[in-house]
């Protein structure tokens, strides 16, 4: 294998010893159905094996057709493939998490997701009203029911064997830390806001010392701005390499430890963020040392409300 096909290859291991998970991963935060199907598909023949869905993202039906259409069409089969399912914050109960993640199976098409994150820390109250809104437009909390114990019914899954690994999302360190000291069964995952921008190292070290694995999201920024894809570092070291700045930016990613989420509609760009390179160690130094600006894109940290929209595709 060359060494571009070995990153791109990267394979993580899981703290559990069973699976590793692909580097490279395809988010499905696509609104339009047709445009979020061919995405799949696209990347699915492109090579992506790690995916992330979730139930908030409305849309598990469409990315479930795109599956089983490329597994019938032999692009690839289920047991090739990393699938991440999310709970979204109205169905922390047990009761609730239950019923969500067998809706999500089945509207994913599949007996079994590779791993179930609970998508935010915040709770929402047990109704079906994903933005709970008070008067003053401010999102309602559910008080009736603590992480801790949503945690529970989340290792009660894997007991019963119905996913390989649980994990969190939007979950800052401290309350990780929390977790991870009280879980009989510890996270294997963490998928949070990381770029060059927003490179949480302290949260990256704590993860490989407990072997969970940081999936980032917004890996090149959401195209929002400040547009991290025209820093002049990282331009001018795609120029350098021959690479375009998104490949610099995941290719930074998996070489620092962390797997990755990008998305695109666009069928060139999922094929260039597939086709990264090794970067050489100075530049590698070159970014940690003089990136030194930090912009968090997305507020869903502080609120359990995602905190940017979508562009229009
Ligand atoms: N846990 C959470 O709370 C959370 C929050 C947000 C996202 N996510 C997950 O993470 C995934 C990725 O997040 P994201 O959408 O923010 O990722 P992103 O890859 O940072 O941003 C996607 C945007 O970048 C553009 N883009 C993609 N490739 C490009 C390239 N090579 N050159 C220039 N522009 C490019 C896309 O445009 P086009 O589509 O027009 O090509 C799109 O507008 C989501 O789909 C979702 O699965 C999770």
């Amino acid at each position: 294998m060359s060494p571009s096909e070995e990153l791109q290859q990267t394979r993580i291991p899981l703290n559990t010893g069973a699976e590793m998970m692909p580097a490279i991963g395809f988010g499905t935060l696509i609104p339009d159905p047709a445009k979020a199907k061919q995405a799949v598909k696209t990347a699915l023949k492109v090579g992506y094996r790690q995916f992330d869905t979730a139930e908030l993202y409305r849309n598990e039906t469409i990315v479930g057709e795109a599956l089983s259409e490329s597994f019938d069409e032999g692009v690839l089969r289920r047991e090739e493939l990393f699938l991440v399912a999310k709970l979204w914050n109205n169905n922390h109960r047990p009761e609730r998490l239950r019923r969500a993640f067998e809706a999500s199976l089945q509207r994913l098409r599949v007996d079994y997701v590779d791993a179930y994150l609970i998508h935010t820390p915040f709770a929402f109250p047990p109704t079906d009203e994903q933005h709970p809104k008070d008067e003053n437009n401010q999102p309602v909390y559910d008080d009736g029911i603590t992480l801790e114990e949503t945690w529970r019914a989340m290792e009660a899954l894997v007991d019963e064997g119905r996913v390989g690994v649980i994990g969190l999302s939007d979950i800052k360190l401290d309350r990780l830390k929390q977790i991870v000291a009280t879980a009989r069964i510890k996270p294997s995952i963490v998928q949070i806001e990381a770029h060059p921008y927003l490179p949480e190292w302290e949260m990256l070290e704590f993860c490989k010392e407990h072997g969970i694995v940081l999936q980032a999201f917004a890996a090149l920024g959401h195209a929002m701005e400040p547009r991290l894809l025209d820093d002049p570092v990282i331009v001018a070291i795609a120029a350098r390499l021959g690479k375009t700045p998104a490949q610099v930016a995941l290719a930074w990613a998996v070489q620092r430890g962390t797997a990755f989420l990008t998305t695109s509609v666009t069928p060139q760009r999922i094929a260039e963020n597939f086709d990264i390179s090794p970067l050489p160690t100075e530049a590698m130094t070159e970014m940690r040392e003089r990136l030194a600006r930090i912009v968090r894109y997305n507020q869903v940290v502080e609120t359990g409300v995602p905190g940017f929209v979508p562009p229009p595709r």
